[in-house]
């Protein structure tokens, strides 16, 4: 199983942590969506899309990723961090555009500190946390064994 990670994480990290986590004890090619704008893409069985939320949507660099670089038929699955809450509309309507398969969605609280937030020391401190990390640790398990996962 050849598995990529693209992904934007320009706020706090919040979404490194988590791929991270899942790079730790899995074979995954992490691709920073802030860097690199074209890859082919046709040798991974399973293709990741990882974004802080901004503004209600992924990371325009990732969603711009995705149009150009997604080929149809791929089994794709979502993560998000965020301080408010998730937000994959921008990532699932480019999916159904390109007709790949959505097997998996995870999300998790990631602090912030954007705008008035700020004022008052950010929002979700401390996340993701340890159990956020244990929960993205068993998402991308069940993934890999073949299941559909929606967290
Ligand atoms: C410019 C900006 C806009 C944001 N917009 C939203 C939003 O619309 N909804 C939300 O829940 N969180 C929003 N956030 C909070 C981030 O989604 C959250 O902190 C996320 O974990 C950041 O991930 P990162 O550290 O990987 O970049 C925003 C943060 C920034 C900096």
């Amino acid at each position: 199983m050849k598995t990529a990670i693209i992904y934007a994480s320009v706020h706090h990290g919040n979404t490194k942590k988590i791929i991270d986590e899942i790079a730790k004890s899995n074979e995954v090619d992490l691709i920073d969506a802030t860097q690199v704008t074209e890859k082919d893409l046709s040798g991974y069985d399973l293709i990741g899309f990882a974004s802080g939320v901004y503004y209600g949507k992924f990371h325009q660099s990732v969603l711009k990723f995705a149009s150009v670089n997604l080929i149809e038929n791929k089994n794709i699955f979502l993560m998000c961090t965020y301080g408010g809450s998730e937000a994959f509309k921008s990532m699932e309507s480019i999916i159904d555009d390109k007709h790949d398969n959505l097997v998996g969605r995870f999300s998790c609280k990631g602090f912030d500190t954007f705008g008035p937030f700020k004022l008052i020391g950010g929002v979700a401190k401390g996340h993701p946390d340890d159990k956020d990390l244990a929960a993205v640790a068993e998402f991308y398990k069940k993934l890999i064994a073949g299941g559909v996962v929606n967290k």
